[in-house]
């Protein structure tokens, strides 16, 4: 990507097909994907197309997608593009702040999703998904996408604001962060401030949590920076000018690292387990890889160590991802002009990359819609023949933080779902909620289950 004002290069080609008015607006809200990958197809990796009312600039595929990552803040910014985030993050916070207090901001949660202390966090998981199992009993039926919406949320809470927090705070806890999504990707199509009751019931639950994360601050700042709570360390952190980090802005980051991060950790592990319940012969191989390490390991649970060892499980998880990356499109706004293949992307154009459309391109990945975990085998590796296919977790100096955190939740829970369980699809329709704020899968996503015969009661 350069930035230019020379005159040789021509504008994006606009997407046929939108229809008088909405243009591709009820394409857009019924499959995004299908819309991107066809527009690729047709135009190459540069087009525009037109969604509620306005045009969006799409760069389609991973070179394209590199490109934008790679722009500076200055270049391609996300403040206007994001502002549908505002109301969940909070005002100046994040997307909503300058480039340069974004990154002080994000400076402060580092140190709490950083390798080693992430890895800390391995028990804690664990421990939470065996006593969530713990309720489930010998037989029994439950929503996928519902359970692992429960699970991410309570462990992201009690990772990053302690177990005293997340009992206190109880079942409404889901509910709350259930509630701060209410709007969903409405939000983006029209006004995020609309008075309607999703909206209101959106602001309801961040008031509320705001309120619940500031009263727990405060007692835990009481035990100093040593206690070992993430909190108390973000309580006693100063800003680049030497201030402490006013309570508000604490409450309204640990709000927004871990709504960032439940709903699109939740989104990976219902997807893992849909296409491993869908797919029997990977079922079957990621069952005996667990087997033979519970085997090795005497029975115990599995622990961080033995995740470098599940790398069955780990390709598995790493498919549904590209299959079903939580996050559809990634928006950017050009704040000066640029150009990329020859096309000049105005001032002021709403860019958009794909990571779904652009993990289904057939010159990426092979065979692009089969679920395929062995692509990511070392023999094959497709993840390496391009350059940075793999956009999940976008790119650049913005790619996700939570990477690590994420991965290791997801094979925990599914490490310890498989050993204790027998498990049936009952009726999910293996397709994306698109109208979510993440791409689940669609609602009712329920699956059976059976204890395994020798499997310990957790
Ligand atoms: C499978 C799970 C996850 C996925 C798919 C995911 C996806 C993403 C994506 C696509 C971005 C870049 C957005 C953009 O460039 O516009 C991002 C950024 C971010 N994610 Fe994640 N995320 C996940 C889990 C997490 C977790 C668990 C956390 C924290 C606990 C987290 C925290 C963040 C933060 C703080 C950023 C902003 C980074 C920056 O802009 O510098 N994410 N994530």
């Amino acid at each position: 990507m350069t930035q230019t004002r020379t005159a040789a290069l021509t504008e994006p080609p606009a997407l046929g097909g939108g229809i008088p008015l909405l243009g591709h607006t009820v394409a857009f809200a019924q499959d995004p994907v299908a819309l991107i990958v066809e527009g690729h197809k047709q135009l190459g990796e540069v087009f525009t197309v037109r969604i509620a009312g306005r045009k969006f600039t799409v760069l389609s595929g991973p070179a394209a997608a590199d490109a934008v990552f790679r722009a500076s803040d200055e270049t391609v910014g996300r403040r206007r593009a994001y502002r549908l985030m505002t109301p969940v993050f909070g005002e100046g916070m994040l997307f909503d702040a300058s480039p340069e207090q974004f990154d002080e901001q994000i400076a402060l949660i580092l140190p709490a999703l950083r390798g080693g202390a992430v890895e800390k966090y391995g028990p804690v998981m664990q421990r939470h998904v065996e006593d969530y199992l713990s309720g489930w009993g010998e037989r029994g039926r439950v929503d996928l996408v519902e359970a692992m919406s429960e699970l991410s949320v309570n462990i992201a809470v009690e990772c990053l604001i302690g177990a005293e927090f997340r009992r206190r705070v109880g079942s409404d806890l889901v509910r709350l962060f259930r509630d701060l999504k209410a709007a969903g990707r409405a939000s983006w199509l029209i006004h995020p401030y609309l008075p309607l009751p999703a909206f209101r019931r959106r602001d309801r639950a961040r008031r509320e949590l705001i309120e619940l994360i500031l009263d727990a601050a405060r007692s835990i700042k009481n035990d100093g920076p040593d206690a070992g709570h993430f909190v108390s360390t973000l309580m006693s952190s100063q800003l680049r000018d030497g201030t402490p980090v006013p309570e508000e802005v604490v409450a309204s980051l640990l709000l927004a690292i871990i709504v960032a991060g439940e709903h699109n950790t939740a989104a990976v592990a219902s997807w893992t387990g849909v296409l491993l319940l869908e797919n029997p012969e990977w079922l079957a191989v990621v069952r005996r890889e667990q087997d033979e390490l519970a085997r090795d390991t005497h029975g115990s649970r599995p622990v961080h160590q033995d995740l470098r060892r599940m790398e069955t499980l780990r390709r598995c998880m790493v498919e549904a991802e590209r299959l079903h990356p939580p996050t559809t499109v990634l928006l950017r706004d050009a704040e000066q002009e640029f150009s990329y293949g020859g096309y000049r992307i105005a001032r002021g154009s709403r860019v958009m990359v794909s990571p779904t459309a652009s993990h289904r391109l057939p010159d990426v990945f092979s065979d692009p819609e089969r679920y395929d975990p062995d692509r990511f085998s070392p023999e094959r590796s497709e993840h390496r023949v391009t350059p940075q296919p793999m956009l999940t977790f976008g790119g650049g100096r913005h790619r996700c933080t939570g990477m690590a955190f994420a991965y290791q939740e997801i094979q925990i829970i599914w490490s310890c779902l498989l050993r204790s369980y027998d498990l049936e699809l009952e009726d999910c329709p293996p397709r994306p909620d698109y109208s979510a704020i993440t791409a689940v899968p669609r609602s009712p996503c329920r699956i059976r289950y059976s204890r395994r015969s020798g499997a310990q009661e957790q």
